[in-house]
């Protein structure tokens, strides 16, 4: 009994110790990471005001900071942010929707353990480069050294100084999205630009139409660029310039038919593809993807009008033998889609696959699908059983309550189409017209045969076997053997 009251005891002391060293967890939730006593905090949803008062951040009396990890103070309407943030290690900061319009000078000069700034969904429409300023150091302009990853998103940027980046040049992830951008004019892209170490730039749903020429030329280590949600119809150009780039996000975009001329330009690193929900897009024709000669992911599912890949949509021909090459493909989501055929040669290795998805397509069961059930069904109950059950023949009318797993069950022989494209049912009618066509051709015959018997004609003379006809031959000929 002592003991458990002894261990009940020590047990409200530490929690009583931990939210007295800090104030931030006296009022918001903390959670402590690996006993290093740093603690990440959550103060969500309008629960604080002052929070750049010395109180939270200062170790009564002291210069020293309390040790906070992270913090994530979203939706609290701050408002502008007007004072200096007081010394913190934090390497994380979220400052999400809290109508955030201006932001004073210097704010986070303070935060030089900051990796992370989130600002998203706020009223941001002008930002200074001063906001970003940071302390003092030898080598570097004032620099807020150690922030890597800066949120913008959902806010009313519709520029950026060209400037605005100059304290912060090591940034790698920057989050411009759902700003009302709609051209990237000369400001936004040198401040891009001005981003050296650039990695990921994700520019989704910002009006834009294209990108400026020779962007992508200057962020070497750019590996991700997202451009999905934008009115984009023709790939920018400047994409064939990228050097790293390994993931491209192009979903909700406005192309329609994909070709050999306005297809992806020679882009070796790319690996991953996203292409979904492109409502336009019909057509993926010959060579439109083999510029993406490494590609491993390619997700394209729900673009509700593309029906048709070409067998070469991906090969690339080499120039010197003339044969083709197929990109790597490990990941294959076309679901969710109309394609009704698909070709065998799209890809090179089906059993190469580890994820598949071909769910949602309205499949015609016949014969040039035979392969999907024969071929492919078994690799694809290997990858993914249970997607692999869901596939569903959707025409002709009586194949529609088949599964393609029943099919191959069953070890079915799926019918072809005739030559005219008509179904077999139908060949009835052909056979009457058939019928019909002997019954006006006899007659037919029996008076050519009658024709020709009284020679109506004028029967040339090699097919006439009367007599006379056969002496004239016969006489003709003598003379030349005599010679
Ligand atoms: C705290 O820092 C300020 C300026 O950096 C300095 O003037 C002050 O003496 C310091 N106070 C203590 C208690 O260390
Ligand atoms: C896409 O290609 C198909 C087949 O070649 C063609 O019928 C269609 O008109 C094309 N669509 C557009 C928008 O060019
Ligand atoms: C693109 O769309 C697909 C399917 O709609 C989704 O799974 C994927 O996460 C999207 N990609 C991006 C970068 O938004």
């Amino acid at each position: 009994m002592k003991i458990l009251i002894f261990l009940a005891a020590a047990l409200v002391g530490s929690t009583l110790a931990d939210s007295d060293k800090l104030p931030f967890c006296k009022i918001c939730k903390c959670h402590f990471t690996n006993d290093d006593e740093q603690a990440d905090v959550t103060c969500t949803t309008n629960i604080i005001y002052n929070i750049f008062d010395d109180y939270y951040w200062k170790i009564n009396g002291t210069n020293e900071s309390y040790a906070y990890a992270s913090i994530n103070f979203q939706n609290n309407q701050f408002g502008d942010l007007t004072y200096i943030f007081p010394q913190s290690n934090l390497t994380y900061l979220n400052l999400a929707n809290n109508d955030i319009n201006k932001i004073a000078d210097s704010v986070f000069q303070n935060l030089q353990n900051m990796n992370t700034l989130i600002l998203s969904y706020n009223d941001l429409e002008i930002l200074h480069p001063d906001a970003f300023k940071g302390v003092y150091q030898e080598t570097r302009l004032l620099p807020l050294r150690s922030l890597k990853e800066l949120r913008l998103d959902h806010n009313k940027l519709h520029t950026l100084n060209q400037d605005i980046f100059e304290h912060t040049t090591d940034i790698e992830i920057l989050d411009l999205s759902y700003n009302p951008i709609v051209t990237i004019d000369q400001h936004t892209l040198a401040a891009i630009d001005s981003l050296a170490y650039l990695k990921e730039l994700y520019l989704q749903y910002t009006e834009i139409t294209t990108l400026p020429d020779n962007m992508l030329h200057t962020p070497k280590f750019l590996e991700v660029l997202d451009l999905s949600g934008n009115p984009i119809s023709k790939l920018p150009a400047t994409l064939q310039q990228v050097h790293k780039l390994t993931s491209l996000y192009l979903n909700n975009t406005n192309f329609d038919n994909l070709t050999e001329e306005n297809g992806f330009p020679e882009m070796p690193t790319v690996k991953v593809l996203h292409l979904c929900r492109n409502q336009y897009l019909s057509h993926l024709k010959k060579h439109s993807l083999s510029g993406l000669i490494n590609l491993e992911e390619l997700h394209m599912s729900d673009n509700i009008a593309l029906s048709h890949i070409d067998p070469l949509a991906m090969a690339m021909i080499r120039n010197h033998t003339g044969g083709a090459i197929w990109p790597p493909i490990k990941k294959l989501h076309i679901n969710n889609n109309k394609l009704a055929y698909l070709d065998s040669d799209i890809i090179a290795r089906w059993d190469g696959l580890t994820h598949l998805d071909i769910r949602a397509n309205p499949w015609t069961c016949e014969c040039e699908n035979q392969w999907l059930i024969e071929d492919l069904v078994p690799i694809y109950l290997k990858i993914d059983e249970e997607s692999a059950k869901q596939v569903q023949c959707a025409a002709p009318i009586e194949m529609e309550r088949f599964s393609f797993y029943e099919l191959y069950e069953k070890k079915s022989h799926m019918r072809c189409l005739d030559m005219y494209g008509a179904r077999p049912e139908n060949d009835a009618m052909m056979l009457v017209g058939i019928l019909a066509g002997v019954l006006i051709a006899i007659p037919m015959l029996l008076f050519l045969a009658f024709a020709y018997q009284k020679r109506w004609f004028g029967f040339c003379n090699p097919c006439d076997k009367s007599p006379a006809a056969y002496s004239r031959r016969f006489y003709d000929k003598t003379p030349h053997e005599d010679f």
